[in-house]
């Protein structure tokens, strides 16, 4: 009789998915609301062939080197900060992630903080929950337009390139982005211009950022670069946190160097509940649910399962996050 391979989930993701790895893998999941402690996850390691891990977990050189026999570590994401790729490739470990399939509601959620910073749709929720609401206000609760209005994408990869598309052909929005690639799809198809940073934050109305986050990108939205924006733009981040000092992002709406931010990621997460980033009226938190719709996290989960048990057998991941592993894996 064969040994099973042995998994460990760090938190429970859609059913379907780990019923099909328990059927072919002896399978625990922690329970929790509440990741497992980093210690607690090492402690794990050492019989471990494989690895559901979220974005919430460190998965670390020392925690690789605590499970010599971990063979994939499938992270339910399609980020993947949280793990260190060069130490895994490393060690033959292969790294999977969960692409394209959360484009969609990551845009759609980018779009829904654009317009809710712009158009103070919570801010004005709170006024009329409060019982302010009194009369229609001619002064009130102005917004920005959104229609012609520039969009600046920092980022345009495939959740860029979504929200582009959405506000130019919804919104007649000229698109400019910064990448250091150039998206000939988005020049082509949304007539969108390639721009160093300096012009993308001087000339937008909207600035959406869609970059990972890497040692270029951390802190790259700093108070220098909420200044070179217009005092009406609306900034919007649902990549990672650490792209943006929260900081200077406080002092860049509380000083009116910007209008309105949206974010669906902070740093840390979350942030301290006395934090201002929980006070200000120009800015909506959103709790990192862009990609937290059924049909998103279903999919997320099925690429979770076929990257976790492609790894365990030795098969090529299909979403593989470090494919130059192919020639050292584990066996
Ligand atoms: C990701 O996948 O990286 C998102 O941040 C969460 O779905």
């Amino acid at each position: 009789m064969s040994v099973k391979p042995k998994v460990f989930a760090t938190r429970r993701i859609p059913e379907a998915a780990l019923e099909r790895i328990g059927r072919e893998c002896e399978l625990e999941v922690w329970p929790e609301q509440m990741p497992p402690s980093y210690e607690y996850l090492t402690s794990k390691a050492a019989d471990c062939d494989g690895l559901v891990s979220l974005l919430t977990d460190r998965i670390d050189a020392a925690f690789m080197d605590a499970a010599p026999r971990l063979k994939v570590v499938s992270n339910y994401a399609v980020g993947f900060n949280n793990i260190d790729v060069a130490a895994a490739t490393a060690r033959g470990i292969a790294v999977g992630n969960t692409p394209g399939v959360l484009t969609d509601a990551t845009a759609d959620m980018a779009f829904c903080l654009l317009i809710a910073a712009a158009r103070r749709v919570v801010e004005s929720f709170d006024y009329a929950r409060a019982g302010h609401w009194k009369t229609w206000e001619p002064l009130g609760h102005l917004g920005q337009d959104l229609q012609g209005r520039t969009l600046g994408i920092v980022g345009m990869g495939r959740i860029g390139y979504a929200l582009a598309r959405r506000c130019h052909f919804g919104w007649d929005m000229p698109v400019l982005y910064h990448d250091a690639y150039r998206n000939e799809k988005a020049e082509k198809e949304l007539n969108a211009q390639q721009v160093d940073l300096n012009t993308l934050l001087s000339r937008s109305d909207f600035v959406s950022v869609h970059t990972d986050l890497n040692e270029k990108t951390r802190g790259l939205f700093n108070l220098e670069r909420f200044r070179q924006m217009k005092p009406t733009a609306v900034f919007v981040n649902t990549a990672r946190g650490p792209i943006v000092v929260e900081k200077d992002l406080i002092a860049a709406l509380k000083t009116g160097a910007i209008f309105a931010a949206g974010l669906d990621v902070t740093d840390p997460e979350p942030p301290d509940p006395a934090s201002e980033l929980l006070r200000l009226p120009n800015l909506v938190v959103a709790p990192h649910i862009a990609s937290a719709t059924v049909g998103t996290r279903s999919a997320m989960a099925d690429i979770c399962a076929n990257n976790l048990l492609a790894g365990v057998s030795g098969q090529p991941l299909p979403a593989a996050v470090n494919p130059d592993v192919e020639g050292k894996r584990r066996r």
